[in-house]
């Protein structure tokens, strides 16, 4: 065994959304997979069983310390880290002039990309975020420098390569052509790097930055490989108007749907402002959100009614969407998602139900990895699952907050998830590698 824990586990399952398990033994094998999870008394059966000696046995502490699963964060933009925190002063469209294309454009140079993407994955490594799906830039060699970072650091990535051919600036845009071949020489360079831990995404900026042909070829590149898709959905008011000038006889989803561009590998940032009908595409085609409430308070883009979304077992993430959203935490991500919803059912009839701290947990761990098709292999602690968790600690040196013995253990919990910080989060696990924390 690589490691062996006694303690406290948290986690989801498909039928809970929050669900603590005390007192139990976890035995992580050589290749990184959970292989066995049972009760600690148990103990000398397994050592015997498995072939470990109890001496070696990492026992959480009791009451401060408990591991949960890994955060998922569905949706980032790696390039603007450089600026986030800034520029909060515009809405979408003119953020986007003003302050992303440019920045952007800078990652033509690999140099500069592989500076900023080692700090950004690096950041949400500490943050415990072990899964993430990220937007590059429009450049080739940049986005193939992100894959090797993301697979030197050790960090399970979902990468893709933004494709935009229209309604941008002349610095920053690429030819149909080359829109078109560099997308596709994207996923095979990725899936050739033959990393367990690296997918290639088909990423379309959005609707108003691709003419239909690209729409349409990015369709067929995702077919043939077989990757996912992500692109953003119904996020603005604006946006959707522009949209609407466009394809006047369709719906936002069924744009994309009608480019081949929405199935069940497919997961679409925001969708602030998806119609009854534009869920029930979504529903029709087991696609998938990524949920940005931090990014969506910060431009006022709306707020996505993710109640309703899980009523209609739609997979739900959540996404930091940095920059627009300010924090490369999930935990922030949690917390908005949290005030999110409470302010959405001011607007609503009583009995509407806002989203609590535990589906919360649930949508960044076990819901984010059902977005990505990842739930057979990460998201919760399951024997033959990949472990990808955090070793928390709410006494930890410099904790910004405070326990007491009266607390109950969803008190503590919940504390960490609504005050906690990268300085509770002792170790990062990836497939049973540490990469962040002491070994
Ligand atoms: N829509 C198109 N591009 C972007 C982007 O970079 N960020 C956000 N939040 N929305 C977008
Ligand atoms: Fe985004």
């Amino acid at each position: 065994m690589k490691f062996v824990f006694c303690g406290t586990l948290v986690h989801s399952t498909p039928e809970r959304v929050m669900e603590v398990l005390h007192d139990r033994i976890m035995g992580i094998d050589l290749n990184g997979k959970i292989a066995f999870l049972e009760n600690r008394s148990k103990l000398h059966e397994l050592a015997q069983k498995f072939g470990f000696e109890t001496k070696d046995v990492i026992n959480l502490k009791p009451r401060s310390q408990f591991l949960i699963p890994g955060f998922v964060d569905t949706h980032i933009h790696a390039p603007q880290y450089v600026f986030t925190g800034t520029g909060y002063d515009v809405p979408l469209l003119q953020w986007l002039e003003k302050y992303t294309f440019p920045v952007e454009s800078n990652f033509k140079c690999t140099k500069y990309a592989e500076h900023a993407y080692k700090k950004v994955v690096a950041r949400l490594l500490k943050n415990g975020t072990t899964t993430a799906s990220y937007f590059a830039s429009i450049h080739l060699e940049a986005t193939n420098v992100l894959c090797d970072v993301v697979a030197e650091l050790g960090q399970r990535g979902y990468i893709g390569k933004v494709s935009m051919d229209q309604n941008s600036p002349d610095y920053y845009v690429e030819t149909t052509q080359k829109a078109i071949e560099d997308a596709e020489r994207f996923v095979k360079h990725a899936l050739e790097l033959k990393n367990a831990l690296i997918t290639p995404v088909v990423t379309p900026r959005f609707v108003l930055s691709c003419t239909t042909h690209l729409l349409k070829q990015l369709g067929d590149v995702a077919m043939k490989y077989d990757v996912p898709i992500q692109s953003h959905l119904n996020e603005t008011k604006n946006e959707i108007q522009m949209v609407k000038k466009r394809f006047s006889d369709d719906t936002y989803t069924a744009v994309y749907d009608k480019h081949n561009l929405l199935n069940s590998k497919t997961y679409m940032a925001h969708c602030c402002h998806s119609s009854e009908e534009e869920l029930c595409l979504m529903v029709k085609k087991s696609s998938g959100v990524a949920h940005c409430p931090t990014s969506n308070f910060n431009i006022r883009s709306g707020i996505a009614d993710v109640r309703a979304m899980l009523d209609k077992k739609i997979k739900v993430g959540l996404g930091t969407d940095v920059s627009g959203g300010e924090s490369t935490s999930i935990l922030v991500a949690i917390r908005d998602c949290i005030k999110a919803s409470n302010v959405l059912s001011l607007r609503k009839p009583e009995e509407y139900k806002p989203l609590n701290f535990e589906e919360a947990f649930f949508l960044a761990t076990l819901g984010g990895s059902q977005v990505l098709g990842l739930d057979g292999k990460i998201g919760n602690f399951e024997v033959g699952k990949d472990f990808d968790a955090l070793l928390i600690d709410v006494e930890a040196q410099n904790s910004a907050f405070d326990c007491f013995d009266r607390d109950n253990t969803m008190d503590v919990i919940q504390k960490f998830l609504m005050l906690g910080d990268d300085r509770n989060i002792l170790k990062v696990f990836v497939a049973g590698r540490v990469v962040c924390g002491q070994d």
